[in-house]
C-alpha cells in the first residue's frame, strides 16, 4: 500500500522586504546577504496575519484541490503558537469549516515539528487506510533587529493532504532522526523573537545530517544512490550546500561535479530566496520547489532532511509519483510570489514593532493585505478572525 502526499499548497505574507535594502540600511555589504547566504527577499507579516490566516490559507488551496476531503486528522505545527493552551489546528478547522468528527492537534519541536506531524499522519492513514490527514506547517521567523539573524527571517505556511492515493509523492515514513538536548535557537515563552547561537547551531545542523542519515540508511538499507534528489530544511538558501556537501562526506561521494550536485539539490532551492525562513514549513517550500520547477522527476526518490533546533532531526524520503504535474500549484504559488508588495525598511520595522495588546481590551487590527482570512482583532482576550 502507498501513502503519501495527495496535495501539497503554500502560502505566505502579501509584503516582503529586499534584503539588499536591508543591507544598506544597516551598513552591511547587500552580497553578505545575497551571496553568502543566499536570499534575495523575504516575507514579512502584516499585523493581521498570524499562523493561523497562514495555515488556514494554505490548507484552503490544498483541499479544494482535492474536492474538499473528509479530514479525519489535523495536525497544526508551529513554533509561533498563538495560544498557550488551544491549538491553532482547532482555529483553522474552524476558519476551514471543517466537520466536528476529527482529531485536532497542535505540535512542537522547533523546525522539525512539520515533518514529525507528517511522519505520525502518515502511520496514522497506513492503519486507516480509508482516512484523510492534513497536515499543516506554518511559521513566522522573527530575530531581533539588527542581530545576525535578522537577514534569516521569512513567513510562511506548508498545506499538505496525506492520504492512501498520493498523486505526487508516495513517502516511507521509516525515517533516521537524531535528537539531544543542546541550546542552538530557542525561544522563552516571555519573548517574541528567538535567541540563537548561530555558528554552534550550523555546526549542530550539520551534526544531524550526519547521524540521521547513519540511522535512515541502517534503517532502510538505502544507500546514497537510491535518491535522485535531495531537499533541506533551510534556515537560509545556502545551507543546503553546506547540508548536501557533509552528506556527501558522509558517504564517501566528495567527488560530484559542481553540475551533478546542482542537479541533486537545485530544484528545491527555487522559493527559499523570496520567502526566507518558514521554520516547520521550510521542507515543504522546498519540495514544492522540486515538484514545481522540475518536470521530469516521476518515479524518483527525494531524500528529505528536516533540521528543528534544540534539537531533533529526521532524514526520511518518497518517490515522485507519475503524473504529479498535474496536480501541482506552480501557478498560483508563482502568482501570489510575484503579486507581493515591496516594503521599505521603515515600513518592515514598523509591522515588526506591531503588538497586539496583552490586557485583553478591544483592538481591530488595522486592515492590510492577506490571503483569504485575516487576523480582525481582539476582544476580553478572544482572538477574532475573518
Ligand atoms: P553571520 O556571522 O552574520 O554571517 O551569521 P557569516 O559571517 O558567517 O557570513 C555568512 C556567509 O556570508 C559566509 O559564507 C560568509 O563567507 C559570506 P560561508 O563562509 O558560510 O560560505 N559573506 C559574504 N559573501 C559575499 N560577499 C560578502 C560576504 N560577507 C560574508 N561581502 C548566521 C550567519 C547564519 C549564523 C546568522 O544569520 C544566524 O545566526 N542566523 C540564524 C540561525 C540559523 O539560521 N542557523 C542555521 C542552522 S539552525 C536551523 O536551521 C534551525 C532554525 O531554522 C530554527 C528552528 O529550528 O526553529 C534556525
Amino acid at each position: 500500500m502507498q501513502i503519501g502526499l495527495d496535495a501539497l499548497a503554500l502560502d505566505t505574507s502579501r509584503y516582503v522586504l529586499n534584503l539588499r535594502d536591508l543591507a544598506r540600511a544597516r551598513g552591511v555589504d547587500p552580497n553578505k546577504y545575497c551571496k553568502g547566504l543566499g536570499q534575495e527577499l523575504m516575507s514579512i507579516p502584516p499585523p493581521d496575519e498570524d499562523v493561523v490566516t497562514l495555515g488556514a490559507n494554505a490548507a484552503w488551496h490544498a483541499l479544494e484541490a482535492l474536492d474538499w476531503p473528509a479530514i479525519e486528522l489535523l495536525i497544526f505545527a508551529t513554533e509561533s503558537a498563538v495560544d498557550q493552551s488551544k491549538a491553532a489546528a482547532v482555529y483553522a478547522h474552524g476558519l476551514l469549516d471543517l466537520p466536528p468528527d476529527c482529531l485536532c492537534l497542535e505540535v512542537k519541536q522547533a523546525c522539525s515539528s512539520g515533518a514529525g506531524g507528517l511522519l505520525l499522519a502518515l502511520d496514522y492513514v497506513r492503519a486507516k487506510p480509508t482516512a484523510k490527514a492534513l497536515v499543516i506547517a506554518a511559521d513566522i521567523a522573527r530575530y531581533g533587529l539588527r542581530t545576525p539573524g535578522e537577514p534569516t527571517q521569512g513567513a510562511g505556511a506548508a498545506a499538505l493532504v496525506v492520504s492512501a492515493q498520493p498523486r505526487l509523492v508516495a513517502l516511507d515514513s521509516r525515517a533516521g532522526f537524531h535528537s539531544e538536548c543542546v541550546m542552538d535557537f530557542w525561544r522563552p515563552n516571555y519573548r517574541d523573537e528567538a535567541l540563537v547561537d548561530g555558528k554552534y547551531s550550523l555546526k549542530v545542523y550539520l551534526k544531524a545530517v550526519q547521524s540521521a542519515w547513519q540511522r535512515y540508511a541502517a534503517r532502510t538499507g538505502r544507500g546514497f544512490e537510491d535518491h535522485a534528489r535531495f531537499c533541506y530544511h533551510l534556515p537560509f538558501t545556502r545551507m543546503a550546500e553546506k547540508a548536501h556537501q557533509q552528506l556527501l562526506r558522509e558517504t564517501g561521494h566528495e567527488g560530484l561535479s559542481a553540475a551533478e550536485v546542482q542537479r541533486q539539490i537545485g530544484g528545491g532551492l527555487h522559493y527559499n530566496p523570496v520567502i526566507g525562513n518558514s521554520y516547520t514549513a521550510s521542507l515543504f517550500v522546498a519540495l514544492a520547489s522540486l515538484l514545481e520547477h522540475e518536470q521530469a522527476v516521476s518515479g524518483e526518490r527525494v531524500g528529505l532532511f528536516s533540521y528543528g533546533s534544540g534539537c531533533m532531526a529526521a532524514f526520511f524520503s518518497g518517490v515522485v509519483q507519475p503524473g504529479y504535474q498535474r496536480y501541482v500549484q506552480a501557478q498560483r504559488h508563482a502568482a501570489l510570489l510575484e503579486s507581493r508588495q515591496e516594503l521599505t525598511v521603515s515600513a518592515y520595522e514598523a509591522f515588526y514593532a506591531a503588538h497586539l495588546p496583552v490586557d485583553g481590551r478591544t483592538y481591530h487590527c488595522p486592515r492590510h493585505e492577506t490571503g483569504l482570512f485575516r487576523l480582525a482583532g481582539i476582544e476580553q482576550h478572544q482572538r477574532h478572525y475573518d
